[in-house]
C-alpha cells in the first residue's frame, strides 16, 4: 500500500511526495508581451514542496489566450520569464510541468485582438471578463485542415519552448471545455470531417496534438488532463464513457506519464478509468460544496489513483504537503483575490510557522 508521502515515478523523475499542485489561471502575467513575473517565481518557488507543480494554463499561441493577463510559451521573452520561475522552484528541488491551454472558443477580441477559433461555429453560453466588463462568448471560427495542421505546430512549438524555458515537461490540458475539450464534446464539434462526428473523430485532435508532443519533447514529459462528462464552459459529452476508454485506450502506447483526472458528478467511472489505463493517474476528486480536503489521500492507499492534486487548497496553503503530514491547519482560499491583481491573494498567504527555530 502506498501513501501519499511515498515516492512515486513519474515519467523521468522520482517525486517526492504525491501531493500535486492543480492548474490554476492566476491572471498575473504583467511582464512584457504576457510574460511572467518575478512574482510569479516567488508564488510557485513557495509551493515547490508539491511532489508536482502544474502551472496555470499557458497558451501556446497568440490565438490560444482567453483570459486576461495570462502568460503565454510562444516567444522568448515568455521563454525568459519561466526560466525564472523555474529556476526557483528548482532551486528547492521541485518539479515544474507547464500546463498549455489553448482556450479555443472561451474568448474575445477585446481581450486578444484575435477572432476566435473552435471545432465548429458553435458558441459557448456564458459570458467572458473583457476590459469592458463581462461579454458573451463569439461564435468561433471553425479551424479548416490547414488550422488544425497549425495548432498542433503550436502545441509542439510550445512544448519545446517549455523545455527551454527549464520546464520538467507539459501537461495538455484537455479539460474544462477549452479546444481539446470542445473537440471531444458533442454539443461543441458538429464538424463532418475526420475530427468529427463519431468517438473517433471526436478523440483524433487530442490523440494528434499528444502524439506530435510526445515525439518533440518525449513522452514521459508530457501529461494530459481530461474531465469526462464536465459541463463547465457550456460543454455537452453524450456517451462520455464510450468516448474517454477510446481516447485512453488510443493514447496507451504512446506512454506518457500521467493522466490527470479532474473527476466530474460521473464518479463511478473514475475507477472503470483507472483500470483501463495502465499508466500513473492523477486524481483531482469530484468537489461540488467545497475544494479537495485531506481526506483525498486516503485515494492513495486505497489505490484509486497515484497521486492527488489541489487547487483551492494549495492556493491558499503554500506549505500544503506538510500542512496535509501534520494533521492542518489549512488556511481558506479568498476567491475575490484568484484572478488578477498583485501579491495580496498571491503571494502573502502564510505558511506555518518554522518549528525549527
Ligand atoms: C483560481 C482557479 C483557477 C483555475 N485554473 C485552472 C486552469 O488554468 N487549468 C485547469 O485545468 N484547471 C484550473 N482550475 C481547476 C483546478 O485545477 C481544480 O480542478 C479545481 O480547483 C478543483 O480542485 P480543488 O477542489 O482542489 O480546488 C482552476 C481552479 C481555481 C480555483
Amino acid at each position: 500500500m502506498s501513501t501519499a508521502f511515498d515516492n512515486v515515478t513519474v515519467g523521468r523523475h522520482t517525486l517526492r511526495n504525491r501531493v500535486v499542485m492543480a492548474p490554476m489561471t492566476r491572471s498575473r502575467a504583467h511582464g512584457p508581451g504576457a510574460s511572467p513575473t518575478e512574482l510569479m517565481a516567488t508564488y510557485y518557488a513557495q509551493r515547490a514542496g508539491a511532489g508536482l507543480i502544474v502551472t496555470e494554463g499557458v497558451q501556446p499561441s497568440a490565438i490560444g489566450q482567453g483570459y486576461l493577463a495570462t502568460p503565454g510559451l510562444h516567444s522568448a521573452e515568455q521563454v525568459a520569464g519561466w526560466r525564472r520561475v523555474t529556476d526557483a522552484v528548482h532551486e528547492r528541488n521541485g518539479v515544474i510541468f507547464a500546463q498549455l491551454m489553448h482556450v479555443g472558443r472561451i474568448a474575445h477580441p477585446d481581450n486578444t485582438g484575435l477572432a476566435p477559433v473552435g471545432a465548429s461555429a458553435v458558441p459557448a453560453a456564458g459570458t467572458i471578463f473583457t476590459p469592458t466588463g463581462p461579454q458573451e462568448h463569439p461564435t468561433p471560427e471553425p479551424l479548416d485542415a490547414e488550422g488544425i495542421r497549425a495548432t498542433i505546430a503550436d502545441f509542439v512549438a510550445a512544448a519545446r519552448n517549455a523545455v527551454d524555458a527549464g520546464f520538467d515537461g507539459v501537461e495538455l490540458h484537455g479539460a474544462n471545455g477549452y479546444l481539446l475539450h470542445q473537440f471531444l464534446s458533442t454539443n461543441a464539434n458538429r464538424r463532418d470531417d475526420e475530427y468529427g462526428g463519431d468517438v473517433a473523430g471526436r478523440i483524433r485532435l487530442v490523440v494528434e496534438v499528444a502524439t506530435a508532443v510526445a515525439e518533440a519533447i518525449g513522452a514521459d514529459r508530457v501529461g494530459l488532463r481530461i474531465s469526462p462528462a464536465n459541463p463547465f464552459n457550456d460543454i455537452v459529452e453524450d456517451g462520455h464513457r464510450e468516448t474517454y476508454l477510446a481516447l485512453v485506450d488510443a493514447l496507451a502506447p504512446l506512454g506518457l506519464a500521467y493522466l490527470h483526472v479532474a473527476e466530474g458528478a460521473d464518479t463511478e467511472f473514475t475507477p472503470v478509468l483507472r483500470r483501463r489505463w495502465s499508466g500513473v493517474l492523477i486524481l483531482n476528486p469530484y468537489t461540488p460544496d467545497g475544494w479537495t480536503g485531506p481526506e483525498a489521500l486516503k485515494l492513495i492507499e486505497g489505490g484509486d489513483a497515484d497521486l492527488i492534486s489541489y487547487g483551492a487548497l494549495f492556493l491558499a496553503n503554500p506549505d500544503l504537503p506538510r500542512r496535509l503530514a501534520e494533521g492542518g491547519p489549512f488556511n481558506a482560499p479568498d476567491y475575490t483575490t484568484a484572478y488578477g491583481g498583485d501579491h495580496k491573494g498571491y503571494t502573502d498567504y502564510p505558511g506555518l510557522p518554522d518549528d525549527q527555530g
